[in-house]
């Protein structure tokens, strides 16, 4: 999978190229991760990349031609490529964002925004979607890109250790994912659940359904509304009600 920054502030992304996750799967060629500095793109000779706004007011505003030329050199390296902005405004990220964007494998080029904005033309014929990682603003969509890259590349087959180990994520089906516990089997005087040393598979995945069904129920009641409860969360539901009624 091919990921495009275009930015200002390059040594940003570059040192996250550089590190973990990411340079594993570009090691293993499962994916290729280019930065390309905005100001590279600029015609006069002050490098200018940004002016001031039409109709005065405060910041300054990204100028429409650096950019787009930006835009269309990355195109042309990745035709297929979808262009994603970075911006407070746009559709907000989620898990299943991520899935979609990872299954697509189209290749994304993301424009991270500095200053007080954009200017309008881009928007036009240039951007496919805007993506917004939550309502609050940071001063460029930097943080942001690297946020969307990180949960897109560790769905991509073969970039984690462990393929499975995505698949029982949070927010996956909208539940939390359940408790996980490793050694030692006794931490001030807590135990290990003794159904997770059981060596029984059945048992331990009906244990992690009711311990994620749990944790959602406890931290994010609201992801219920989404989707309603499974034939087989309704029964350890009602399996809780059988008990909480055994003890009154
Ligand atoms: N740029 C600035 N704030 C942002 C946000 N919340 N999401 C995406 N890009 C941004």
């Amino acid at each position: 999978m091919d990921f495009t920054v275009l930015t200002l502030f390059p040594e940003l992304i570059q040192s996250f190229f550089k590190h973990g996750m990411i340079l594993r799967g570009i090691e293993k060629k499962l994916i290729d991760a280019t930065c390309v500095n905005i100001r590279d793109f600029s015609t006069d000779r002050h490098n200018t990349v940004d002016d001031r706004p039409y109709g005065g007011g405060s910041g300054m505003v990204m100028k429409v031609e650096p950019l787009k030329a930006a835009i269309l050199s990355a195109k042309k390296k990745a035709p297929e490529s979808q262009v994603i902005l970075m911006t407070p405004q746009g559709n907000r990220f989620s898990q299943k964002k991520a899935w979609e964007l990872a299954s697509k494998n189209t290749g994304l080029i993301f424009i991270c925004g500095r200053y007080e904005g954009i200017d309008e033309r881009i928007y036009t014929t240039l951007v496919d979607e805007e993506l917004s990682i939550g309502d609050y603003v940071m001063t460029g969509g930097e943080l942001a890109s690297m946020v969307i890259i990180d949960s897109i590349a560790r769905l991509i087959p073969g970039v984690l250790g462990s393929d499975e180990s995505c698949r029982s994520d949070s927010f996956t089906d909208d539940r939390l994912e359940y408790a996980q516990y490793t050694r030692p089997e006794v931490f001030e005087r807590q135990k290990v659940p003794d159904v997770l040393l059981s060596g029984n598979h059945e048992k331990i995945r009906l244990w992690r359904k009711k311990s994620s069904l749990e944790r959602t129920f406890l931290k994010r009641p609201d992801l219920f509304k989404k989707t309603g409860l499974s034939k087989e969360e309704k029964k350890i539901v009602l399996q809780w009600c059988q008990e909480l009624e055994s003890l009154c």
